[in-house]
C-alpha cells in the first residue's frame, strides 16, 4: 500500500536504464569521507548504480564502457 505524495515531491529518485541513479534535489549527499553535498531544488545527481564509477558515489560513464545490465525490476 503506498503513501500519498504531494503531487510535487521534494525529492525524486529516477532508475536510468542500465544506468545510474538520477537524483533530483533538494537533498544533501554525505559521502564515505564525509564530503557534503547540496543539491538545490531542481538540480540533478547521477549516482552510480554499477559499482564501476572511478568517482563514487557519482556516475562517470563506466557503466557505459563496461555493459552494465541492470536486471532487476520492482514489482
Ligand atoms: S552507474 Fe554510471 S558509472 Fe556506475
Amino acid at each position: 500500500m503506498s503513501e500519498q505524495l504531494p503531487a510535487e515531491p521534494a525529492v525524486v529518485i529516477k532508475t536510468v536504464d542500465n544506468g545510474p541513479y538520477q537524483v533530483k534535489g533538494p537533498i544533501r549527499l554525505v559521502d564515505h569521507d564525509n564530503n557534503v553535498y547540496d543539491l538545490g531544488p531542481g538540480r540533478t545527481k547521477l549516482l552510480c548504480r554499477c559499482g564501476m564509477s572511478e568517482t563514487k558515489p557519482f556516475c562517470d560513464g563506466a557503466h557505459v564502457r563496461n555493459g552494465f545490465v541492470a536486471a532487476e525490476r520492482s514489482s
